[in-house]
């Protein structure tokens, strides 16, 4: 089988580095691919959001599947351009994909399918917001109705924080149209855990729970970012609360959009605070959680390309996932400065030290490779990954993985996990 891999970060990575142990997989390409990708995948120089040249390279190349792995292309309608030509892909099209490009849809659809979620309403004038922000008061969460690169939500503590967060989402349009409707909804409190689902539309097979840590500081601090580690399992879901997910809010969210007239085909990801009246769904993507994928795979005993080419084809079935035993923790390394701004180009040593290690992986999120030898590229650079017995075992190997590799500028969490071990790291 030829496969073609959308997207260029540490997810795509991880998905890549499985595939490739797929004895079903004969060549991999990847558009656009990073310097870790390159070792394991064909690059190939087409934007992901380029949606005609990708379809034209996959007929050429004779493609046989094609994953996606950001938002952005199926948003635009990636899957409804390449199965218009007869090539297969795997994710939703563009109608399902609604489900993260628009959260009023999303709250919408959830209300009117009873799936738990915090109170809400959806705004159109900033003046209509800013009396409902000021009728209820704060703290209150603002967000954007479309896509912002998870950078569209502000969690208001108070209620000027909250006015000032309509400004510049309606007034100054700071995200341009994906500002111009709202959602401000209630905020709700507890842990908050990622459920990512296979689908064919009406089966749907949960993987292994996860958690993201989206501060860029220890303890939680700090501003928001892409995600600066994960683990799975995650305990705070247990086999009762994962149970009652899926059938609170996955069957009724797929129920619900059949309904509508809207089959969804490939991956769900429910994000969840579990709060103290039950789980509610803060947000749906429609792909792979990044980093969650990246602490995921690694403990996936199934074969990947079957799983999503059963997917495709309609015919998934829970069986099909089998699972290792154990945890396994994903770091991010990220460049000082980001989620601002920060430099590239600096040379990452000690990459070599890792290479065959038991129970550990590297997935380059942000990096080039430059003769012989990887410089960063991006805001996050690497995703260290160790698999092991439990968590604690695998949190070790995972920070002793991480001290053979250095860079300029190296920046990381030293507390990833600490939800699941209960009690402070310290090193
Ligand atoms: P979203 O843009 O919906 O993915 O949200 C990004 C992050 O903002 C989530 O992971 C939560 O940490 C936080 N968040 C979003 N909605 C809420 C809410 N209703 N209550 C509390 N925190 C929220
Ligand atoms: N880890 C959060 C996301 O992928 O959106």
């Amino acid at each position: 089988m030829k496969v073609l891999v959308v997207g260029s970060g540490g997810r795509e990575h991880a998905l890549i580095w499985k595939l490739s142990q797929s004895p079903e997989v004969q060549a991999i390409y990847c558009a656009p691919g990073n310097g870790g990708i390159s070792e394991l995948a064909e690059p190939v120089e087409i934007g992901p959001e380029d949606l005609e040249a990708l379809a034209e390279f996959a007929e050429t190349k004779d493609v046989d599947l094609t994953i996606v792995g950001p938002e952005g292309p199926l948003a635009k309608g990636i899957v409804d351009v390449f199965e218009k030509r007869g090539l297969r892909i795997f994710g939703p099209g563009k109608a399902a994909a609604r489900l993260e490009s628009s959260k009023a849809f999303a709250k919408t659809l959830m209300k009117k399918y009873h799936v738990p979620t915090g109170q809400f309403a959806v705004f159109d004038d900033a003046q209509a917001a800013r009396a409902y922000v000021r009728q209820v008061g704060a703290p209150i969460v603002v967000k954007a109705d479309g896509l912002c690169g998870g950078k569209g939500t502000i969690v208001a503590s108070t209620l000027s924080e909250a006015l000032g967060a309509i400004d510049l989402l309606m007034e100054d349009h700071i995200f341009k149209q994906a500002g111009e409707r709202i959602v401000v909804e209630e905020r709700l409190q507890g842990e908050e855990a990622s459920i990512i689902v296979l689908t064919d539309g009406t089966t749907a097979v949960p993987l292994l729970t996860s958690q993201d840590h989206k501060r860029l500081l220890d303890h939680d601090k700090g501003p928001n970012t892409g995600g600066m580690g994960a683990y799975a399992p995650a305990p705070v879901v247990t086999d009762a609360l994962a149970k009652q997910i899926m059938t609170q809010v996955i069957h009724p969210t797929l129920k619900g959009l059949a309904n509508e007239g809207i089959l969804f085909r490939g991956v769900l990801y429910a994000g969840l605070m579990m709060t103290p009246e039950g789980p509610k769904v803060l947000e749906y993507n429609v792909r792979f959680g990044d980093p969650e994928l990246q602490a995921i795979l690694p403990l996936l005993k199934s074969d990947l390309v079957s799983l999503l080419d059963d997917t495709v084809e309609g015919r998934l079935s829970a069986d099909h996932c089998e699972w290792q035993e154990g945890s396994c923790v994903c770091v991010v390394l990220a460049s000082q400065g980001y989620p601002g701004e920060y430099q590239i180009g600096k040379e990452i040593k000690g990459l070599d030290k890792l290479k065959g290690r038991e129970g550990v992986a590297v997935f380059h999120g942000g990096t080039k490779r430059d003769r012989n030898r990887f410089v960063t590229w991006g805001g996050r650079v690497l995703n260290v990954v160790a698999t092991d017995v439990d968590i604690e075992s695998a949190v070790k190997k995972v920070y002793r993985a991480i001290d053979d590799i250095s860079y300029e500028g190296m920046v990381y969490r030293k507390d990833i996990a600490w939800r699941a071990m209960k009690k402070p790291i310290t090193r």
